[in-house]
């Protein structure tokens, strides 16, 4: 039993650190790929997901004392924006949204939902930016929530300057995002469910098994309310159960056994890319292949963190080994609970 439970153990460990997307354009807050991030601030650890430690939103990184607030893009309200996503070993997929926040992170507009096979479809996600938007200075969100994960939410975040702006996001047509797993609220996503959001907003893009589906109803999370803290739902975002009699066993099913169990996704039905144990064994046979540097550029950031303390008390260090620390405890708290 302990045995296996060092296989188990093993084998989130490697499917942990395959987790490896992040926000490549526009450069987010603390990225590598932001040219104003002084190298001691960088967060190699950008890919790693929002954990229930309070680094909703952002990772914790909107002015931030080492947080260089400066917009690193102008675009026109009503243009196309191309966002960029990078990284390896998207396997499963999930469903993403982005967002904009003109006060600092508060209150945040969806303006494109893309549920379901995002970061398998494609890593290249062309949207319009709402002509509606005003001009000014906003923070630009990617927001993620993995198939394969429960416990995670992933968000990247790029400050922006938007030009040519208009009258302003109505919650209608730009409602608030789906915030679960973060410790902001009581919604948790189901494993093995891609997330049909209660609030898509205007712009919707269906993908992966949804793409001819398309779902009416909300699936693949437990909670209400799934917003971010003093938002509301513009719709009753209780994940509803109509489309199946199964939904609860669905939850059962993941709540006790692991991302593979197939009834997990046949509680819902309508989703075809259920993990097979086969595929989770090919795709780590697959990432011990690839190189993955996030333990060694954790444990950079930390010996980094000498550095950081000379110019900041608070410096960002201190948050990358925070989330970093609660990552392993989340681990830690998985492989418990199996
Ligand atoms: C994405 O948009 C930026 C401007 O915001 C532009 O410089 C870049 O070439 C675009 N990239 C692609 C792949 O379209
Ligand atoms: C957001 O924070 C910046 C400082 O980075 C500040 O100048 C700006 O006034 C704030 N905006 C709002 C709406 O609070
Ligand atoms: C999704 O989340 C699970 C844990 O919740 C994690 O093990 C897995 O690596 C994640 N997959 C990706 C592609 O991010
Ligand atoms: C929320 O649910 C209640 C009761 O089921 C219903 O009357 C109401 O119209 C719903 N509101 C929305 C916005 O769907
Ligand atoms: C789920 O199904 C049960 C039993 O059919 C029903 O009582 C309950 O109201 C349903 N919940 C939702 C959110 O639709």
């Amino acid at each position: 039993m302990a045995f296996t439970r060092h296989i188990l153990a093993s084998l989130f460990a490697i499917s942990g650190a395959m987790a490896h997307m992040q926000l490549q354009w526009p450069p987010a807050l603390h990225s590598k790929f932001n040219s104003a991030t002084p190298e001691e601030y960088i967060d190699y650890s950008m890919t790693s997901p929002l954990v229930t430690d309070g680094t909703f939103p952002c990772k914790g990184f909107i002015n931030n004392p080492t947080s260089l607030m400066a917009p690193t893009v102008t675009w026109d309200a009503g243009s196309t924006i191309n966002v960029t996503l990078t990284g390896t070993a998207t396997h499963n997929g999930g469903s993403c949204q982005f967002a904009l926040s003109y006060d600092n992170g508060t209150t945040w507009s969806t303006i494109y939902s893309y549920v379901g096979g995002c970061m398998i479809d494609t890593l290249n996600y062309d949207m319009q930016l709402p002509s509606e938007s005003p001009s000014g200075t906003a923070i630009f969100a990617w927001m993620w929530e993995n198939h394969s994960g429960n416990r995670e939410m992933y968000m990247n975040c790029a400050v922006v300057d938007i030009a040519n702006g208009g009258s302003g996001l109505d919650s209608t047509d730009y409602p608030a995002p789906f915030v679960a797993n973060a410790g902001v609220n009581d919604c948790v996503t189901i494993e093995g469910i891609d997330v049909v959001y209660p609030n898509l907003g205007k712009n919707v893009q269906y993908g992966g098994s949804y793409a001819s589906t398309k779902p009416a109803t909300p699936a693949g999370f437990t909670g209400s309310n799934c917003v971010p803290p003093g938002q509301t739902s513009s719709s009753n975002s209780t994940s509803s159960n109509s489309s199946t009699t199964s939904f609860s066993a669905g939850v059962a099913a993941s709540t006790s056994t692991s991302a593979s169990t197939p009834s997990g996704s046949a509680g819902v039905g309508n989703n075809a890319a259920a993990v097979t144990p086969s595929s989770s064994t090919s795709a780590t046979a697959s990432a011990t292949g690839t190189t993955c540097k996030r333990r060694k550029r954790s444990a950079e950031a930390r010996s980094l963190k000498h550095d950081g303390m000379r110019r900041s008390p608070h410096s960002h260090d201190r948050l990358v080994r925070k989330s970093t620390t609660g990552r392993v405890a989340a681990m830690k708290a998985e492989h418990i609970a199996r």
